[in-house]
């Protein structure tokens, strides 16, 4: 599990090699990196069109952020890395009146990731805005952010796909946005993608669009609403042509074509272990569906986001099924195999439901008896 480490390894050395600096000189420093709290997102609807063919491994994006305003001010500050944005496409609503606000200027603090709109006129404490943004960016090649990854096939072919890693505050990669923990909203994710590709994100799709033939055949797949708000490390895309197997419409392992048998078995133990896991804490899990993907190359062992949990492909590594569940287990599935060993996807899955059910837990260390 990664934790959300604010700025970066600068902090983290502060916090913890110099306690004897005062408090208060920390917590200027920490705040510093903070967006200011004078506007706060409500709901960000999310376009995007990652470009995987013809070596151009660019993407397009638009972002539609729904805003509060909770202080009297005339700057918007939001985070941006790396991505180019098309100031003179940014627009700033007011949801009240339907009126575009002047936009002096656009400027840019790099050391803070901060991207700031200066309006002529202050925004109205508690009136809602909308900000929106096309910019342009990078596949990029450091598995951070919204990147490429590839894998061949046994004919020596290579296929692409593009994902996301945006733990722990690497979301502004892939969309401006206030990219914070603490900076929740409720997300509408429609990405583009070819024919034989499919997209993910943490929702299930709700429908479909194109193909466009003005735009080279791309089909838009379009995501139902998160139901609650989430914090933006927490989003996820993957475009892939990997194939799934899927569980009673609700359990997806994705993987690509020819080592699609690797999945079988953690196919076949995945739902029985949520719902012998919802047993044992008395919780249900509400997401709409929950999707498994081996990325080829990816960063970390495995990321939990919510509803689509990333792995490494090659990570084979094995963990103890605690004696604990095994009894909710043995009720769901009659043949699940040997007592204690199983596949990393599965130590993966409790991750992912820890990070869901943590909050209504008042010690984690429960969870982690669990695992361990
Ligand atoms: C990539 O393709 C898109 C869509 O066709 C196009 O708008 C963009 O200019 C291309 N970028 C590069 C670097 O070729
Ligand atoms: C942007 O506009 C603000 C507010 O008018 C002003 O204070 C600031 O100097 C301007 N910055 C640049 C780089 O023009
Ligand atoms: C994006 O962030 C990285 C890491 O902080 C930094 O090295 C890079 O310069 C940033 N890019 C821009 C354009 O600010
Ligand atoms: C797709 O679904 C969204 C959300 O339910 C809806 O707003 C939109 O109109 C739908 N689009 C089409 C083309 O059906
Ligand atoms: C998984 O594959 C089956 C066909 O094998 C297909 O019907 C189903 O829609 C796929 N699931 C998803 C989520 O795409």
């Amino acid at each position: 599990m990664e934790i959300y480490q604010i700025p970066l390894v600068l902090l983290l050395t502060i916090l913890s090699a110099n306690a004897q600096t005062s408090s208060d000189e920390t917590l200027a420093v920490v705040n510093d990196y903070l967006l200011p709290t004078s506007v706060v997102p409500i709901h960000y609807d999310i376009k995007l069109i990652p470009y995987l063919d013809d070596d151009n491994f660019t993407f397009d994006g638009e972002v539609n952020i729904k805003v509060r305003a909770e202080e009297v001010t005339d700057v918007i500050t939001l985070h941006q890395n790396d991505t180019i944005i098309e100031e003179s496409t940014v627009t700033v609503t007011d949801l009240m009146t339907n009126i575009n606000l002047i936009i002096v200027n656009q400027t840019y603090e790099a050391l803070y990731h901060f991207y700031r709109l200066h309006l002529e006129e202050n925004l109205q404490v508690g009136r809602e805005y909308e900000i929106n943004i096309k910019y342009k960016g990078y596949l990029r090649d450091d598995m951070q952010g919204l990147f490429k990854s590839s894998y061949t096939t046994s004919d020596g072919e290579t296929r692409w796909l593009a994902a996301t890693h945006f733990q722990p505050c690497r979301a502004r990669r892939a969309f401006p946005s206030f990219d914070e923990p603490a900076l929740k909203a409720t997300f509408r994710v429609s990405i583009a993608r070819t024919a034989n590709r499919h997209a993910l994100s943490n929702m299930p799709v709700v429908n479909m669009t194109g193909p466009d033939p003005d735009n080279g055949g791309y089909i838009w797949d379009h995501f139902k609403e998160t139901p609650m708000p989430l914090s933006t490390y927490l989003m996820a895309f993957i475009v892939s042509d990997f194939t799934n197997l899927t569980t009673d419409n609700y359990l997806s392992l994705w993987q690509r074509q020819e080592a699609i048998s690797q999945a079988e078995y953690s196919a076949s133990i995945s739902l029985p272990l949520l719902r012998a896991l919802e047993d044992y804490t008395d919780l249900h899990f509400f997401l709409p569906k929950m999707d498994e993907v081996a990325v080829p190359d990816y960063q970390s062992g495995a990321t939990e986001q919510w509803g689509l949990v990333t792995y490494r492909q090659s990570r084979t590594g094995h963990f103890h099924m605690s004696s604990l569940v095994r009894p909710q287990l043995d009720s769901y599935c009659e043949d699940c195999g040997p007592t204690v060993l199983r596949p990393c996807s599965n130590r993966v899955f409790l991750d992912c439901f820890k990070s869901v059910v943590q909050k209504s837990w008042s010690r984690q260390s429960s969870m982690v008896g669990i695992q361990s």
